[in-house]
């Protein structure tokens, strides 16, 4: 049961709209993919993950906004219901493909937010953008929102060791550990431009 104000069958219907609208996306971004492979030979991204957020996570994500729970609100205000993630082995390939996305007449650039410049709070960092794609329906044209992820090889190994110490274990937390993980995400942080700059001096 979902305990949102949509019947079942219309949070389904829902959800299958997020997953196509993703999927044209992901096409979109693997057809990048496979130039830049051709162009620059060497797999500038490394891979293309996507998922639909489970409805018990979006419905917990809207309880703790305090949103009303319809779905107009979920459409609203939930932007990575679907999410992409691209993963980059350096990070001068994620400025290649920034370039791509912005020029991309399938993805419409809504927000962008540079946690590389910027990192967050936890150290966490990498590109996010929250975007939108046409989607045609019966005879409407609707735009789909979702968020996709750009990180390298480095930030992804820290972003996925900090959630899996974060989210699954039993107690929060400690201070220390906190400021120990925002110290190593400065680390590999550093190494990651460090290699990228070693990489730089052997383009020919
Ligand atoms: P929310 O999705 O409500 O958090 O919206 P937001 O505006 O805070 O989005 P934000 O761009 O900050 O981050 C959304 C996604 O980025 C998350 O679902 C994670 O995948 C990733 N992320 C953000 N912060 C962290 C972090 O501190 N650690 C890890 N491991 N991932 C993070
Ligand atoms: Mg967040």
């Amino acid at each position: 049961m979902i305990p949102i104000d949509v019947k079942e069958k219309d949070f389904e219907k829902l959800m299958h709209i997020y997953e196509g609208a993703m999927m044209q996306v992901k096409q979109e971004l693997e057809s990048m993919q496979n130039t830049l492979k051709k162009f620059y030979e060497y797999d500038v991204i490394n891979n293309i993950n996507c998922r639909i957020k489970s409805p018990e996570s979006i419905v917990n994500k809207m309880k703790k906004k305090n949103y009303d729970l319809n779905y107009k609100a979920l459409i609203q205000n939930i932007n990575d219901v679907a999410g992409i993630r691209i993963v980059c082995p350096f990070r001068s390939d994620i400025v290649i493909v920034r370039k791509l996305i912005e020029e991309s007449e399938v993805i419409n650039i809504i927000e962008e937010k540079d946690y590389i410049k910027k990192p967050k709070k936890s150290g966490y960092t990498g590109i996010h953008y929250i975007v939108s794609t046409p989607v045609t329906l019966g005879e409407t044209n609707i735009q789909v929102k979702m968020e996709i992820q750009i990180r390298t090889m480095a930030m992804d190994f820290w972003a996925t060791a900090e959630h899996k110490i974060k989210y699954k274990s039993k107690s929060k937390l400690s201070a220390i550990d906190s400021r120990k993980m925002v110290y190593y995400s400065k680390l590999i942080n550093q190494i990651d431009e460090k290699i990228m700059n070693i990489n730089n001096k052997y383009i020919d």
